[in-house]
């Protein structure tokens, strides 16, 4: 995969302020990758493919769920939640990445899952954590992503289901998953 031509068209297919965002959670990524032991190139690819499908019709994103063997629950969550299963359908399919772990990051990034690799939490962590957020406790996790990657990850899903309770939004099964695995861990 060709970097340049990639961000060539996360340009065109995203608005000026999330396509900064992306290039964002990607050097992100890249620093925490080199803290936590994944390569550069892998973290680069998953964090600039991550939201690649974050501005596509709600429709087309159902079709593509659809059609390519998702996992159907996510269609009765809101459609904030489906642009990561598209993210890794276009990855596959239109950009011919192989990389299961690159296609697993992207596709969990919004829920977070149990039995989650390195990539996969060092995108979701960078995700949440890039140096435009900013929201109550965003400096507990930042100051937790200096540490220990599962550490990191349990104050971040934490932070991310007791958003949702709080606001009383329906938290995907994969995201309560991901919470118990992290707390049930130590
Ligand atoms: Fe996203
Ligand atoms: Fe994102």
């Amino acid at each position: 995969m060709d970097t340049a031509m990639l961000i060539m068209e996360l340009e065109k297919r995203l608005p000026r302020k999330r396509f900064e965002h992306v290039v964002r959670v990607t050097e992100t990524a890249k620093e925490l990758g080199v803290r936590f032991g994944v390569p550069a190139e892998k973290a680069e690819q998953a964090a600039l493919f991550h939201d690649i499908a974050k501005f596509m019709e709600p429709s087309d994103m159902r079709r593509m769920i659809e059609e390519n063997g998702e996992d159907s629950k996510l269609l009765s969550f809101h459609h904030e939640l489906w642009h990561a299963a598209a993210g890794r359908i276009i990855a596959e399919q239109e950009f011919g990445v192989k990389d299961t772990d690159i296609l697993n990051a992207i596709r969990y990034h919004t829920t977070g899952r149990a039995g989650m690799s390195v990539l996969e939490k060092v995108v979701y962590i960078a995700d949440l954590i890039e140096p435009g957020r900013s929201f109550p406790g965003i400096e507990e996790l930042r100051e937790s992503a200096q540490l220990q990657i599962d550490g990191a990850m349990k104050a971040c899903i934490a932070h991310s289901v007791l958003y949702l309770v709080e606001r009383r939004v329906a938290v995907f099964p994969d995201s309560i998953e991901c919470y118990n695995e992290h707390v049930q861990r130590d």
